[in-house]
């Protein structure tokens, strides 16, 4: 087919082809499988306590945020980094969490540009970035909802809880400019712990000073709401009293190292890859560390599970174990699944094994 240049020639060209025809390494998703996913959260949330609000961070693809968007039980988007904010905002998501500190004048005032046509929140654990936020909003003329940070145990970011979360919600009183929506709380440190009892004991007692700040803040007349959780605690933090909404991230793609804890939403994400060489006692696939996020150990070999992943090298996957030969192609299931959407422009959607679609992946190294 000679040189492609574009995505929608590259489409063109393949689309309704089997998916063994995708160029490697290639990034793709079944979308029977992902919209498996997608309805088996939002029946979760069926009910009239929690909602959700799913992490872009996960996948950083917009056409897939506006899916979720489009599902009953999702109330806005969650995401990491104010320029991921941006690409949601132009893809036309309108409700927006930036789960994280943005600090800097400039970044503030970036925040604010936004609020002029959408609602983009944005999590503060310092005075300091509420008097940044608070003076770029004034400048722009705008109103900005801020969440306050409350770290339970996983010492990344967020104050501690009562006392620390009252001073701050008093200062953003104060501020002219924002105002105070929620508290933000991820039990990270404890997610992903193997043992679902050991799990949900350990969530429901981290998270408890989370709730008790919320009760001493409406004693005090301030309604807030509090956003937490994943994946991993989808059906332990999301049945808590007091708990509004929920920024489950994963569960629509997955991967290797979640599904171990989380089998009940299916691997809708691979990464294809092609024989290159054949050692007879290795096997060598065009895909490494610049394909694959690798924080989790190695990939899974879809269709051959007794796979030994003998080497991971920048753009190599040495295996033992995988019956095939030079050119075929192979699928892998990532370790980690979103630092890999984070390191290609594009993810092919299947159906059935037929190429049927190409989405891009916007947020990709959106990392201001
Ligand atoms: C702030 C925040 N919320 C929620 C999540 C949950 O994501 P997942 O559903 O992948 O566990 C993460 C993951 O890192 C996070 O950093």
């Amino acid at each position: 087919m000679g040189f492609v240049t574009n995505r929608e020639k590259y489409l063109e060209h393949l689309k309704g082809r089997p998916v063994i025809d995708l160029p490697t390494p290639s990034l793709v998703a079944n979308i029977t499988a992902m919209d498996a996913n997608l309805a088996k959260m939002n029946d979760f949330f069926a009910g009239p306590g929690c909602k959700l609000r799913p992490h872009f961070k996960s996948h950083k693809c917009v056409t897939l945020a506006r899916r979720q968007m489009s599902q009953s039980n999702t109330v806005g988007i969650t995401c990491a980094k104010l320029s991921e904010a941006e690409q949601l905002v132009l893809g036309g998501v309108h409700n927006i969490l930036i789960a994280n500190q943005v600090i800097g004048y400039d970044k503030a005032a970036r925040i604010a540009e936004m609020n002029r046509n959408a609602a983009v929140h944005v999590t503060v654990d310092s005075k300091h970035g509420i008097e940044q936020l608070g003076s770029a909003a004034r400048n722009a003329g705008v109103n900005i909802g801020v969440f306050i940070e409350i770290d339970i145990g996983m010492r990344r970011g967020g104050v501690q809880p009562g006392k620390p979360v009252l001073d701050l919600a008093e200062i953003i009183s104060g501020t002219a400019g924002i105002r105070f929506v929620g508290i933000q709380s991820y039990e990270g440190h404890i997610i992903t712990l193997e043992d679902y009892g050991e799990r949900k004991r350990r969530v429901e007692q981290d998270l408890k000073p989370v709730i008790a700040t919320k009760k001493r803040l409406e004693q005090k007349g301030i309604q807030i709401i509090v956003s937490s959780g994943g994946t991993g605690t989808y059906d332990i933090t999301g049945n808590m009293e007091g708990i509004d909404e929920l920024q489950c991230g994963s569960y629509v793609l997955m991967d290797a190292a979640y599904k171990k804890i989380r089998p009940e939403f299916e691997n809708a994400r691979c990464v294809l890859a092609t024989v290159i060489s054949d050692q007879k006692e290795r096997i060598t696939l065009d895909v490494g560390l610049k394909g694959m996020g690798a924080e989790y150990g190695t990939p899974e070999v879809l269709d051959f599970p007794g796979a030994v992943c003998l080497g991971f090298a920048e753009e190599h996957l040495m295996f033992r174990g995988i019956d095939a030969s030079i050119g075929d192609k192979i699928r892998l299931i990532p370790p980690h699944g979103c630092t890999t959407n984070n390191l290609y422009d594009q993810m092919w959607i299947t159906r059935n094994d037929i190429i049927e679609d190409l989405w891009p992946i916007e947020g990709r190294g959106c990392l201001e």
